[in-house]
C-alpha cells in the first residue's frame, strides 16, 4: 500500500484555512458539521472527511492519517473527480476538449470564504486544469444554524472551440463510515412517495430520471443516507440530499474498494452531452444536503425550516385555503354553475375559488383532454363574459379567485400547433407520441419562453385581481428535440434553463402571488422548483388512507405549507377523516359542497376556521412525527408552533384488523418541560363526544408519558387533539 507522508504542523491562517506546509485544509463548518478538504502538496483537491465538527481546527489536518483513501488504484477521495486522468471511479466531470482530448487533472488555484449574511457563508475553490484552459469553481454556501449546505459548480473554458460537457455534476461528496442505508423513493401517477431502504453494497446505485419534464413521476430527486446503521426518528446519523433541477437528474452512490461512498449529485448527462462555447460560464444546479447525528426527525425540521426560511416563494408567508371545481366538474361548467361554486366556496369559509382545467379554446374547445391545450382565449360559449366576469363574481362572493394553466403543452389539436408545428418537441421524422393526448413546447427556443410568460402576464393584465395560480405539467417529453437549437445534447438541460428563465421574469413582475405546482401530481418536486412556487400537489391520489403515507413521505423533505392537500370524494373515509388529514399540509377542497348533509357542512366549516386559528404551527412550526403508519396501527403527526406555546396533533386509524387502534399514549415532542398545557379534542361532528382524557398537563408528562388519542374504529378513525399552553 502507497502511504502519503504529510506534515502536521498547522500555521492558523483565516477562520477555515489551514496551511501545513505546501498543505492547506479548507474546512466548511456549520453549527454542528465541518466539511474538511485537503490539498495535497501536488495541488490536488481532497475530501477528508464530513461528519460532527471539532472543537479544535488545527486537528482536522490529522484526520487524513486515520481514514484509508488510497487503494492499489490511487486516491479515491478527489473533492471534485473527474474523467480521463488519474481517478478511475465515477467521475463528477467528463468533457471533451476542443481538440478532442477527454483528460481533466484539475488542480488548486486559490480559495475566498465570503460572508453572505450572519447566517451565511460562501466558500469558493478555484480549480484549473494543468494543460488546458478550463476552470472550475467549486462552491459550498452553508447556512450555519440549520446546518444545511448548497453545492453546485462553475465550469468554464477558454479553448479556441467549443467544449463538450460529457458529464457536468453539482457536488461530490465523500463519506466514511461502517455501512451506508440508502432511503429512496420510486412511484407511478397516484403512487407518488413509495419508500425503500436498503444497504448499499459495493459498486454504484443510480437514482435518476429520464423523463424530460414532469422527472421526478417514477423516482424523485431526494434521498437519505444513514451511515453505521439506519436512523431512526429520534436516533442515528443520516444525509438528506436533493437536487434543485427539474429535469433529468442523476445520483450515483459508489461504495469505494475501502468502503467509502462517493456521492455524486447532478443534472443527467443521459443524452444530454452539453456544448459549452468558450469563455460562457456553465453552472450548474444546487444540490442541497443535510447532515444530522439527532436522526431523520432531526435532519428534517432543520430542512424544513431552511426551506421557508431561504428558499421556498413566499416560504414565511401565509396560504390560502381554496375549493377547486376539478373533481366537481372537470370539464362540464358554465358560468352559472361556476356562479353557485362561488356562493359556496364562501358558505364554507375558504379564501378562494380556483377554476381548473377547461376555460380555454375556440377553434378547438378544452371540452376533454384531447383538444384547445395551448389555446388560452377562453372558450366564449362555455364563459361567454370571460374571466373578468367570474373575478368580479368572486369579489362579489367576497372570495379570491385563481386559475388553472398549463402553459407548457399542446394538444395536436390546437390553433398554436397548427400555427407552430416547430415549436413543439418532436423528431421531425418519426410519429409523434402522447402522454395524455399532448406534446410538449421547446422551451429552449426564446420565442416560446415568451409565449409561455406571455400566457402568465396576459392573465395577470387583464384580470389585476387574480390571485392564484395552478401550474400544471401532465406529460413527459418523448422524442426529444429541438428544431431550432444547434446541439441537439444541450436540449435536455436548455429545456429546463428555458422553463427557470420563464419563472424568474414571472416572479420579477408578481413576487409575491401563490403558484402551485402540479404535474399531474408530485411529478415535479424539488428545490429548483419551489424556489418559484408557493406549494405543490403531492399526488391526484386524493384517498385518505393514501395521503397519510404520501405525505408522510413528503414531509420528510418539504415543510407542510407546501404540501397542497384537497378534500375529494376519492377513498371511503367519511369527511372527517379526509379533512382531518388534508389539515396537515395546505388545506383545499374539491368537492361539491352543496351535497353535504347540514351535519357534514357544519363539521367542514368548523374545520376551516380551526384550521385557520393552528396554522401558524402547521404552516410555520416545528413538525414531528411521532408515530409511523408503516410500522403501527394509527399514525400520528403533531406540529409546534414559533414559541412552543401551540401544538396540535393528528391522528388516524390505518388498520382495518380487529381491535387496531391506540392502546397505549403516544409521547409528545417539541414542548417545554416546565410549561403547562391544555389537552382537548378538536374538530369533531357535531354532536360527537370527546373519548381523550383531557386536560392540563407538564410538558414534561407529555413528552415522557403522553396521551392516549383513543384512536379506534369508527368515528375515533381519526382524532385531532389540542394541546394550548395554559
Ligand atoms: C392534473 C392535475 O393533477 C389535476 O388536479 C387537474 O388539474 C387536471 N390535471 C386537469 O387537467
Amino acid at each position: 500500500m502507497t502511504i502519503i507522508k504529510r506534515i502536521v504542523p498547522v500555521i492558523f491562517l483565516a477562520a477555515n484555512i489551514f496551511i501545513a506546509k505546501a498543505q492547506t485544509i479548507v474546512a466548511v463548518e456549520s453549527q454542528k458539521n465541518a466539511l474538511v478538504l485537503q490539498v495535497t502538496p501536488k495541488k490536488q483537491l481532497n475530501a477528508l472527511y464530513f461528519g460532527t465538527k471539532l472543537a479544535n481546527q488545527s486537528e482536522y489536518a490529522a484526520i487524513a492519517k486515520q481514514y484509508r483513501y488510497i487503494s492499489h488504484t490511487g486516491e479515491a477521495n478527489m473533492a471534485y473527480s473527474t474523467a480521463g486522468s488519474i481517478d478511475i471511479l465515477e467521475p463528477a466531470l467528463a468533457v471533451t476538449h476542443a481538440d478532442g482530448n477527454r483528460s481533466l487533472a484539475l488542480k488548486y488555484v486559490d480559495h475566498t470564504t465570503t460572508k453572505i449574511s450572519d447566517n451565511i457563508t460562501l466558500v469558493s475553490i478555484n480549480l484549473r486544469d494543468s494543460v488546458y484552459n478550463f476552470d472550475v469553481t467549486l462552491n459550498y454556501q452553508t447556512y450555519i444554524k440549520e446546518n444545511v449546505t448548497e453545492q453546485w459548480t462553475v465550469i468554464k473554458h477558454h479553448e479556441k472551440k467549443d467544449v463538450v460537457l460529457n458529464k457536468y455534476a453539482s457536488a461530490n461528496l465523500y463519506l466514511q463510515s461502517d455501512g451506508y442505508w440508502l432511503n429512496h423513493y420510486h412511484g407511478e401517477w397516484a403512487q407518488e412517495m413509495k419508500p425503500e431502504e436498503e444497504k448499499l453494497s459495493h459498486g454504484i446505485k443510480t437514482l435518476d430520471s429520464k423523463l424530460g419534464t414532469r422527472a421526478d413521476l417514477f423516482q424523485p430527486p431526494v434521498f437519505m443516507v444513514s451511515l453505521n446503521k439506519p436512523a431512526t426518528e429520534d436516533e442515528g446519523e443520516v444525509l438528506y440530499g436533493n437536487l434543485e433541477w427539474s429535469g433529468n437528474y442523476k445520483i450515483d452512490f459508489e461504495v469505494d474498494p475501502n468502503n467509502n461512498l462517493r456521492l455524486i449529485a447532478g443534472i443527467n448527462n443521459h443524452a444530454a452531452d452539453y456544448t459549452l462555447k468558450p469563455n460562457t460560464e456553465f453552472v450548474t444546479p444546487k444540490f442541497v444536503y443535510i447532515l444530522s447525528d439527532k436522526g431523520k426527525g432531526d435532519a428534517s425540521r432543520s430542512l424544513q425550516s431552511w426551506a421557508r426560511k431561504y428558499k421556498i416563494a413566499d416560504g414565511e408567508g401565509p396560504r390560502l385555503t381554496l375549493l377547486n371545481n376539478w373533481e366537481s366538474t372537470f370539464f362540464d361548467f358554465n358560468e352559472p354553475k361556476l356562479a353557485e361554486l362561488l356562493k359556496t366556496t364562501k358558505t364554507l369559509g375558504v379564501d378562494l375559488f380556483l377554476l381548473d382545467d377547461g376555460w380555454f379554446g375556440n377553434k378547438y374547445p378544452r371540452n376533454g383532454d384531447k383538444s384547445g391545450l395551448g389555446d388560452w382565449e377562453v372558450t366564449k360559449n362555455k364563459l361567454p363574459n370571460g374571466i373578468a366576469y367570474l373575478t368580479k363574481t368572486a369579489a362579489e362572493a367576497g372570495v379570491k379567485f385563481g386559475i388553472w394553466i398549463e402553459p407548457e403543452m399542446v394538444n395536436p389539436k390546437s390553433e398554436l400547433y397548427e400555427k407552430h408545428p416547430d415549436w413543439v418537441v418532436k423528431q421531425p421524422q418519426r410519429p409523434e407520441y402522447y402522454m395524455r393526448n399532448q406534446l410538449v413546447l421547446d422551451l429552449t427556443n426564446p420565442k416560446v419562453q415568451d409565449f409561455v410568460y406571455g400566457i402568465v402576464d396576459d392573465l395577470f393584465t387583464k384580470n389585476p385581481t387574480l390571485a392564484y395560480i395552478k401550474w400544471d405539467c401532465n406529460s413527459v417529453i418523448f422524442n426529444a428535440n429541438s428544431a431550432t437549437i444547434a446541439h441537439q445534447g444541450n436540449f435536455y438541460t436548455d429545456y429546463v434553463f428555458g422553463l427557470y428563465k420563464v419563472l424568474e421574469r414571472i416572479r420579477a413582475k408578481y413576487p409575491k402571488v401563490p403558484l402551485m405546482l402540479c404535474s399531474g401530481g408530485g411529478g415535479r418536486v424539488d428545490y429548483g422548483a419551489l424556489k418559484y412556487f408557493t406549494e405543490f400537489w403531492d399526488s391526484d391520489n386524493t384517498d385518505p388512507l393514501e395521503r397519510v403515507f404520501i405525505q408522510w413521505e413528503y414531509s420528510y423533505f418539504y415543510p407542510a405549507l407546501t404540501s397542497s392537500n384537497h378534500v375529494t370524494d376519492w377513498g371511503k373515509q367519511p369527511i372527517k377523516f379526509r379533512t382531518d388529514v388534508a389539515m396537515m399540509g395546505k388545506l383545499g377542497f374539491d368537492i361539491v359542497v352543496a351535497k353535504l348533509k347540514p351535519e357534514e357542512l357544519t363539521y367542514a366549516q368548523g374545520a376551516v376556521s380551526l384550521y385557520k386559528e393552528y396554522s401558524e404551527a402547521i404552516w410555520h412550526g416545528d413538525q414531528y412525527r411521532l408515530q409511523d403508519p408503516w410500522k403501527n396501527d394509527v399514525a400520528s403527526v403533531m406540529y409546534v408552533d414559533p414559541n412552543q406555546s401551540k401544538a396540535i396533533m393528528f391522528n388516524y386509524l390505518v388498520s382495518n384488523r380487529y381491535r387496531s387502534g391506540t392502546i397505549r399514549p403516544i409521547t409528545l415532542k417539541g414542548l417545554l418541560d416546565d410549561k403547562m398545557y391544555t389537552i382537548k379534542e378538536v374538530n369533531m361532528m357535531p354532536g360527537q363526544r370527546s373519548s381523550i382524557p383531557g386536560g392540563t398537563y407538564s410538558g414534561k408528562f407529555l413528552m415522557t408519558v403522553g396521551i392516549n388519542p383513543a384512536v379506534g374504529a369508527g368515528d375515533r378513525a381519526s382524532v385531532i387533539v389540542s394541546i394550548e399552553e395554559k
